[in-house]
């Protein structure tokens, strides 16, 4: 497995694999890998003939009081994963290789970025936006691998390559949880043992939306509601949003339809955790 740090020697990489007539699939993470990532980098492996994943902790996408300097760094670790995993390359780009001195453009989708996550950490999917343009450019490749578990990045990040007319296609990975519920992330080693099990709130308020939604609630107020009462059951935990929207424009929906996106937000000590579920 090859470790490339700039631009460049990606960009040939991938060139050489086209001129080849292989596929090449990318996988963006920020490191820390778990079974989340790596079920992004097995469906990579089965669609594509050569696979990228690029480790880069990015500094647009925090908030100034956000974890980014504490963000859990592992790169080693992950290397030795991606390369069991049957990854060709990995891509770990410094700071300044891809923010270059003076860096003064900025990916902005408009509406979609103010909402969900976008709602409480203004700025975070502009930094999302402004790191994906740019790894798709360097990358060149044919598939991008992105998980369910960031429901709202998606959305972004499907408007964005639509609108900026990119050749690189998403393929979304289902959100890989242990087996008690909790979906997988990196932030999970910042829980206590006390925490930890708090956190099975979040995965317990989607179950509890999802069962009434198969007995036939379809009233999204009657659904946050019974969301919020799951989440009084942790009164530690502090919900930041419950919310039901449209996957594509992530505007709230009075009444769910297949496909809508039941998210949720919340803070577990210091730590925000996310989850989602798409209803059917
Ligand atoms: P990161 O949080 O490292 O996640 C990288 C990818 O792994 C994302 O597409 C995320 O949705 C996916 N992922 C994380 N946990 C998952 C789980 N439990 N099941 C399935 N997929 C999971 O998301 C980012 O990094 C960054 O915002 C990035 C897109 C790399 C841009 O910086």
């Amino acid at each position: 497995m090859e470790i490339f740090r700039t631009v460049d020697g990606l960009r040939a990489w991938t060139r050489g694999e086209h001129k080849a007539g292989r596929t090449v699939g990318l996988v963006p993470t920020m490191g820390a890998l778990h079974e989340g990532h790596a079920s992004l980098i097995r469906t990579a492996r089965e669609k594509c003939d050569r696979v990228a994943v690029s480790i880069f902790v990015n500094p647009t996408q925090f908030g100034p009081n956000e974890d980014f300097a504490r963000y859990p760094r592992t790169f080693e670790a992950d290397c030795a994963l991606a390369e069991r995993l049957g990854a060709d390359v990995v891509y770990a780009p410094a700071v300044e290789e891809m923010y270059p001195q003076g860096a003064a453009t900025f990916v902005d989708v408009e509406g979609l970025s103010g909402r969900l996550d976008g709602g409480s950490r203004p700025g975070h999917f502009r930094g999302v936006a402004t790191v994906v343009t740019k790894l798709f450019v360097a990358a060149e490749a044919d598939f991008a691998f992105f998980g369910q578990k960031d429901a709202a990045q998606v959305a972004v990040l499907r408007r964005m390559t639509a609108d900026l007319l990119l050749a690189t296609e998403i393929v979304v990975c289902p959100i890989v949880r242990e087996a008690d519920g909790l979906a997988l992330s990196s932030r999970n080693v910042y829980l206590s043992a006390e925490e930890r099990r708090q956190a099975l709130v979040l995965s317990r308020s989607l179950r509890a939306v999802e069962d009434l939604v198969a007995l036939g609630e379809r009233r999204a107020d009657a659904l946050v509601a019974a969301a919020h009462a799951v989440f009084a059951s942790e009164p530690e935990v502090r919900v930041d949003y419950v919310e039901l929207v449209d996957w594509a424009t992530l505007a709230p929906v009075e009444i769910v339809e297949t496909g809508t996106l039941f998210a949720v937000a919340a803070w577990v000590g210091a730590t925000r955790l996310i989850d989602n579920a798409i209803l059917r």
